[in-house]
Order: structure tokens, then sequence, then C-alpha cells
């Protein structure tokens, strides 16, 4: 049987994230952001997470440089901000202008208005294969009470994960 990664995991339902970072240039700082949907929690003590990123991406350029980034975890109201970060360079920059967003206090990365964020500082990266996994420290973190359902990336389609108020009722 041949390996065929991609279809396999299609059927791997993941949560959905703009990264972002920036780049300081002459002119000044520009920021950038970026769709993944390969965020793992690595480590509690000390708070770790990681992310995959293409190794030939001017995103994961920038971030190296600065080695800081926000992630912002998505809800279903979101499902165009994923399509626009997931597009070019320019069509992201225009979607960051348009956005309710504020730097983090901890590392200025741009962290949008949504259900929960983290803040990162780089610990360490690998070349893996065609990308690069970045592990970094978790410096601070937000949550706000979701009212929406989360947004679901599965068979490479964005869908509405369970309520909240159900997955609550749930466990208790
Ligand atoms: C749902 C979804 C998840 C994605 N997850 C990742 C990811 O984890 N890592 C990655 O490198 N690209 C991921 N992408 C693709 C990037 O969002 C897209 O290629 C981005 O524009 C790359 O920027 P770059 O041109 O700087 O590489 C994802 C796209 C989608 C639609």
């Amino acid at each position: 049987m041949g390996v065929d990664l991609r279809m396999a995991m299609r059927n791997f339902a993941t949560g959905v994230c703009v990264m972002t970072t920036y780049a300081d240039g002459p002119n000044g700082r520009t920021h950038d952001g970026v769709t993944v949907n390969s965020l793992t929690s690595v480590s509690l003590d000390p708070p770790l997470v990681s992310v995959c990123l293409r190794r030939d991406s001017t995103f994961l350029a920038d971030l190296l440089d600065t080695k800081v980034w926000a992630l912002s975890i998505l809800d279903i109201s979101a499902t165009d901000v994923a399509r626009a970060f997931a597009q070019k360079r320019e069509i992201r920059a225009a979607a960051l202008h348009t956005l309710s967003a504020t730097p983090g206090e901890d590392t200025g990365a741009l962290v949008l208005d949504s259900p929960a964020w983290l803040e990162c500082r780089l610990r360490q990266h690998v070349d893996v294969g065609d990308h690069t996994v970045v592990v970094g420290d978790v410096i601070a973190t937000g949550a706000q009470r979701g009212r929406r359902p989360p947004l679901v990336f599965l068979h490479g389609e964005y869908h509405a994960g369970r309520c909240q108020q159900q997955t609550e009722e749930a466990v208790k």
C-alpha cells in the first residue's frame, strides 16, 4: 500500500488558529499572520507549544528573526478570517488592517478578537522534511467565554464544532 498522508490526515479534525508575527524594517513594523492547524500543546511545565511551518515560508523567516509570535484560536464567526490568512502575503496584510487586532503586551505580535490566545517566545526550531517545527515558551494567555462554536477543519472544509455549553453539560 502506498502512502497518502494528505488523504489520511483529512480525517483528523483540528482547531484553527491565526499565527502572527512581524518584521521590523526601515519603514517601521510590518505585521503578518497565517492560518495554521498544526498547533500542539507540547508541555505544561514549562508551558510549551509547537507549530509546523512550511520551510520556504516568508512568515517563518520573519518569525525566526523576531523569535516571538501570537496564536489566536478561531471560532465559527472567523471562517473568512481563516480563509484570508491562508492566502498570499498581500491579501493577509490587507486582512490585518480590517480586523480588530491589538499588539500582545508581551510580544508585540497581533492578537485577534477571538475566544482564546497565546503569546510565545521561540525556544527551539527543528527542520524536519519540508517543514520547520517551532517550539515556543508560552509567556501569556487569555480567553473570553466562548459564545460561538469553535472553528474545526476536517475533510478540507471548515465546520462548526459542538457548542461549548453542550460539552460543559456533558462533563458535569
Ligand atoms: C486550515 C488551514 C491550516 C493550515 N495550517 C498550516 C500549518 O499548520 N502550517 C503551515 O505552514 N501552513 C498552514 N496552512 C497554509 C498557510 O495558511 C498558507 O500557506 C499561508 O499563506 C502561508 O504563508 P507563507 O506564504 O508565508 O508560507 C494552513 C492552511 C489552512 C487553510
